[in-house]
């Protein structure tokens, strides 16, 4: 009986199966219920005691390399059909790519142009506290904007709040830096308001800030018209009307030359032909002193925008809500 099992132990080692079929034939040979090693196993009953042992032994050796063999070879014959399946030749499967959002898209170009004159990208964190959002721009402490209404807070005394304008980075680059400065300041905003299609409590603004000695508001004018122009077209006019803002003396609003008609008048721009786009103003001395920058000595200008807006008005989008519906057939258009 161990000749029988050394000649099927050899047999083993030496097997190899082109096919599949081979294989199952060697498998139902060996290890089927009437197989070669099952018929030894009710052979080995008859095994005389003494040589139980090492019969036994030999032949659970033989039991195992026999499922390791066709467990290796099935693998490998698997293997191989994949591979002969693989048709290197053919393309890629088609990936499905991503589009830029309209808002991105928007925000590069506006830092695209501010770049071209010198501005320099900043960022502050979108949770604040009282001082960058509001105390260090010059808000008197009964200021409206303040209010439970506008700001979503998330502690009281000392308040820490979500930034309701970009505003606040103008704070941490004073801070941080010396004048000359110049920088624009992208980023996400938050302001407890109803949505609807003009408004989100969420989004997007860009802001500048230019403080160097003897800037003056002619200045503040010529880049906006740059910019206005840049973005809107050669034939954009701009037009600032006077406004207020806590952080800027003298404070205006810019509303550009309808885009859409012209100036003629139509219904976006509510047939005035304007359309409102961004405030600004010069720095109020007051923000100057309050974050350490001698206002005898500089003086700067600062503007603030919504993206969506600017976006809305770009393209022609009516609703503010297909931006953060994420609708591929909206979001793919642009
Ligand atoms: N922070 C203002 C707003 O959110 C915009 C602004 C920025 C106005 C800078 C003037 C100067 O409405």
């Amino acid at each position: 009986m161990l000749e029988k099992i050394n000649a099927l132990l050899a047999e083993t080692e030496h097997f190899f199966a082109k096919t599949k079929d081979e294989l199952e034939e060697f498998r139902i040979k060996m290890l089927s219920k009437k197989g070669e090693i099952s018929n030894l196993f009710v052979e080995f009953k008859n095994v005389p005691n003494e040589l139980k042992k090492e019969v036994g032994q030999t032949l659970n050796v033989l039991k195992n390399k026999a499922q390791e063999k066709i467990e290796h070879l099935r693998i490998a014959l698997e293997n191989d059909e994949v591979q002969a399946d693989l048709d290197l030749s053919l393309t890629s499967y088609p990936s499905n790519l991503g589009t830029r959002h309209p808002l991105s898209h928007m925000r590069n170009e506006i830092i695209e142009v501010f770049t071209r004159l010198g501005f320099v990208i900043s960022e502050g964190p979108e949770i604040e506290d009282d001082w960058h959002v509001f105390s260090a721009l010059n808000f008197p402490a009964e200021h409206p904007a303040r209010d439970m209404q506008d700001t979503f807070f998330i502690e009281k005394n000392p308040d820490i709040m979500l930034r309701t304008h970009t505003s606040s980075v103008q704070v941490r680059v004073m801070d941080n830096q010396k004048p000359p400065i110049r920088t624009i300041s992208p980023g996400r905003v938050f302001r407890n308001e109803a949505i609807s299609a003009r408004a989100h409590c969420i989004f997007h603004q860009i802001e500048g800030l230019y403080i160097d000695k003897d800037v003056s508001f002619a200045d503040l004018k010529q880049t906006l018209l740059y910019f206005a122009k840049e973005i809107f077209g050669a034939e954009t006019k701009i037009r600032l009307r006077p406004s207020y803002f806590p952080f800027t003396e003298p404070s205006a609003e810019m509303d550009i030359s309808c885009s859409l008609c012209g100036g003629k008048g139509c219904n976006v721009c509510k047939h005035t032909g304007w359309l409102e786009i961004l405030g600004c103003g010069m720095v109020d001395p007051n923000v100057l002193e309050s974050n350490g920058i001698d206002s005898k000595v500089y003086t700067g200008f600062a503007f603030g925008m919504g993206i969506e807006r600017m976006t809305m008005l770009k393209y022609g989008i009516k609703d503010l809500r297909r931006f953060f519906e994420n609708d591929v057939r909206f979001l793919k258009q642009f």
